[in-house]
Formats: structure tokens, sequence, C-alpha cells
């Protein structure tokens, strides 16, 4: 005889196959969840967090309006309390990047909300995003580096931010992140160092390291342009970035084996995913005795770039001049702001002839053993200027002068990005902002 069900059975069997589409089951189907949704009630919710995407939309939708930046006239400022402010270390403590000060600056991109959010200055916080967000998984994001210098006359200096904002908003594009005004941007981590400009150091050895950082937050697991993503700006107070040898120089290891960047790649970017995966190679360096990688590209090795800095060598040339030399920005380079002002200034240096031009070890090796090479150095905002003295590569350990010349060409760089960046001398790089 076949088995009847009652009306009762057949509605429970079916609650039970249904009850993902019923929430009033859902929450009676566990106790636990009830407490998930108290817990989560009692939580201060983080503001600006992004909807789930999936998350049915009962609320008009809001109204989109064609902004393209956000602006500073919009910042809105939060102090921290006098509880939350944290003591400054001394400057021989301070390393790179280990402290951070008492601010920070946050502005959201919601496309759902018509984009940019307003600017918001507020105490230092851990950043809340979801666990699917998608610079977590895909690399979705992008940073920036640039220094807050205290000068001689205890006036503070930004140095050429305009051509950070520029790399930004490139990267921004490259990663489907949203572009932005870099003026707009200026103005607003401009008013974060002047809350927080008791932390720029009162020494010519360490600055005020500005951060700023753009992330995709939409969480979702597309491969696709985020459509929310944070911006934020952090700063911390730095000295050296790495320990040299005793005389100032480093060694460096050039592995054919490993490359940093590709035709068509992002080494030109400033992304985080060219940065991570160095440090298997770095490390490898470090235990044959070297401080950083020298990358090379391609079959005839050409020089890229040295460590996280722009590579310069000096010699003497075919005409027999002295000659500044660095690999051209062929997408395999990123365009480093101090690489760009070296090659400024340089050129209009009368006992200098600066060039833009492919390197190779060859060409290293040849200069070298003809004693026409003189230095090599690597440059960036991190370290400003640092001397080579060594490069390892395949069975060879070249000896480089550069540490043996009178007047070294890097030393003369120096000197004038430093007497610009503290202002011992006025020049247009340099930008007062308090
Ligand atoms: C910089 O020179 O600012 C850099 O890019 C180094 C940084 C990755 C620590």
């Amino acid at each position: 005889m076949p088995i009847r069900r009652s009306k009762v059975q057949v509605l429970v069997k079916w609650i039970f196959e249904n009850q993902h589409k019923l929430q009033t089951v859902r929450y009676c189907s566990s106790s636990l969840r009830y407490k998930e949704l108290e817990d989560s009630a009692a939580q201060p919710q983080p503001e600006h967090v992004a909807p789930p995407a999936t998350a049915p939309s009962h609320k008009p939708r809001p109204h989109i309006t064609p902004e393209i930046s956000f602006k500073f006239d919009d910042l809105q400022v939060r102090l921290a309390a006098p509880y939350q402010l944290q003591p400054k270390p001394e400057a021989k403590e301070l390393g790179f990047g280990k402290y951070f000060t008492d601010h920070m600056l946050k502005i959201y991109y919601h496309k759902e909300l018509g984009g940019w959010q307003k600017p918001e200055i507020m105490p230092f916080e851990n950043l809340n995003i979801h666990p699917a967000a998608k610079a977590l998984h895909y690399a979705i994001q992008l940073f920036e580096g640039l220094k807050a210098y205290r000068g001689v006359d205890d006036k503070i200096r930004l140095f050429r931010p305009d051509l950070n904002m520029e790399r930004m908003n490139l990267a921004a594009q490259r990663s489907g992140l949203p572009m932005f005004d870099g003026e707009e941007l200026i103005k607003c981590f401009t008013r974060l160092v002047q809350i927080d400009q008791e932390w720029v150091p009162h020494s010519e050895t360490s600055t005020l390291y500005i951060r700023p950082t753009l992330i995709g937050i939409e969480p979702t697991f597309g491969i696709m342009a985020p459509e929310s993503a944070l911006l934020f700006v952090i700063l911390s107070p730095v000295s050296t970035y790495y320990k040299a040898s005793t005389d100032g120089a480093v060694s460096i290891f050039a592995d054919p084996n490993v490359v940093r960047a590709f035709p068509g790649g992002v080494g030109n970017r400033k992304v985080g995913s060219n940065y991570g995966p160095t440090i298997e190679a770095t490390a490898r360096a470090a235990k044959l005795g070297h401080h950083q990688v020298l990358w090379l590209f391609g079959p005839d090795h050409e020089l890229t770039e040295v460590g996280a800095m722009n590579i310069f060598m000096v010699y003497i040339n075919d005409q027999g001049e002295k000659q500044l030399s660095t690999p051209p920005l062929n997408g395999l380079i990123l365009p480093g702001v101090t690489r760009r002002s070296i090659i400024e200034l340089a050129s209009e240096w009368d006992d200098l002839t600066v060039k833009e031009e492919v390197i190779t070890m060859q060409r290293v090796i040849q200069l070298n053993k003809e004693g026409r090479l003189l230095e090599m150095f690597g440059a960036g905002t991190a370290v400003i200027i640092s001397p080579i003295s060594r490069v390892g590569f395949l069975e060879q350990d070249i000896s480089i002068p550069t540490m043996k010349q009178a007047q070294p060409v890097f030393q003369r760089v120096k000197d004038t990005l430093l007497a610009i960046q503290y202002g011992h001398m006025e020049h247009p790089y340099a930008k007062v902002i308090s």
C-alpha cells in the first residue's frame, strides 16, 4: 500500500527543502544565527563599508552624479583624543615604516553612491574590510611613497608631489581602480601632515614618509574593476631604509634567472605585485652576502632596477667625457621621482653628459675592465642614493670603484637633492606646506 503523507508532513518537507528562501525559517533554524545577529547589531558598524554585491537592494538606487574626483573642500576632520596620541620614538629607533602618526586620511569610492565620497581625516585605526575584498585576492591595489622634510628654517616641504600623483593615477588606470584629481589629494594629505606636523623629525637624517595607498574593496571574486575602493594615506617617521656596509656602499647580486618586470607588464607602475615576488630572490642574494638584487632582463642581461630603486652608472664614454647613464623608461622601469630629478638636475651640469640608454652586463664588465667605469648607484625616495661597490654576476665578483672616486657624482647628486629637500636652497621642486 502506498504511504500517504499528511498535509503537515508535506509542508514540513517543503519547508526543509526551501528554507534558504525563507528568512524567518532561517533565523529560527539556528540559535547560533540569532547570536550572530545580536553580536553584529551590538558592534559599531564600520563607516562606508560597501554593501555586499549580492545583497538584495530594497532601497531606491542612489542618485549617480558624474563626479570625477573627491574634493579637498569636502574634507572632514576628526582629531584624536589626548589619550589616543602615541609617544614619538627617538630618531635612532625609527628604522623604516615601523611607527605611525596619530591620524590618517581615508577616502572611499562607491560606484553605487556616485563615486568618490568625502575625504576624512581621523585618528589612526585598523581597516575593516571584507575578506573577499579584491585587493586581498587579486592584488588590485597600488601605493605611493613620498616624504615631508623639516628644513633648516623649520618649514616643512614636500618634494614634487605632483609626480607621485601622476604615477598613482597611471597605476589606478592599469588596475581598474578609480582615478582622481591629484591636486585634491595633495591638498588633503598636506592637511594630514599639518595636523601631525610634530611627527616630522627635527633632523636632517630622518623624514616623514607619506604612504598613499589605493585598494579595491569590493567583496566579490570576479576579476574586474572594483565598484568600491578605499584610498588611504598613512604617515611614518623614518630614517635609513636598510643597512649598508661600513663605507655606506652596497653589494648587489645580478641573478639572470629572475625577472622583476617584462614588456607589457607593470614594472613601470607602483603596484604591490611588483614587490612581494622579489622577496625570495632578495633572500637568496643575502645568503650570498649581497644587500640587494640587480634586476636584469633579456638575453643581453639588460640592467633594469636595483632592489626597489632605479639604477645609475657613471663612466668615461667613447668621446672621453664623464657620462651619467640610466636605463630608459621602456616599460620595465619605474618612473622614479628621484630618477627624473637626478636626470634634470645633472643635465644642467657642464662637466657631465647625461643619457638614458640601455646598459647590459657585458657593457658594465667591459667598461670596468678598461678602467672607464667610475660609479654605480641606486636612487629612490626611500633610500635617496645608495652607492654600489660590488656586483655578483654568474661566477664573477665585480668590484666597482664607486667609493674610490675623489669627487663622486653620487655624492654631488645626493647633496643637491638633500639641499633642496631640507631647504638649504630654494628650488621649484620643493613645496613648502607649513
Ligand atoms: C621608495 O623609494 O619610495 C620605494 O619605492 C621603496 C619602497 C617600496 C619601500
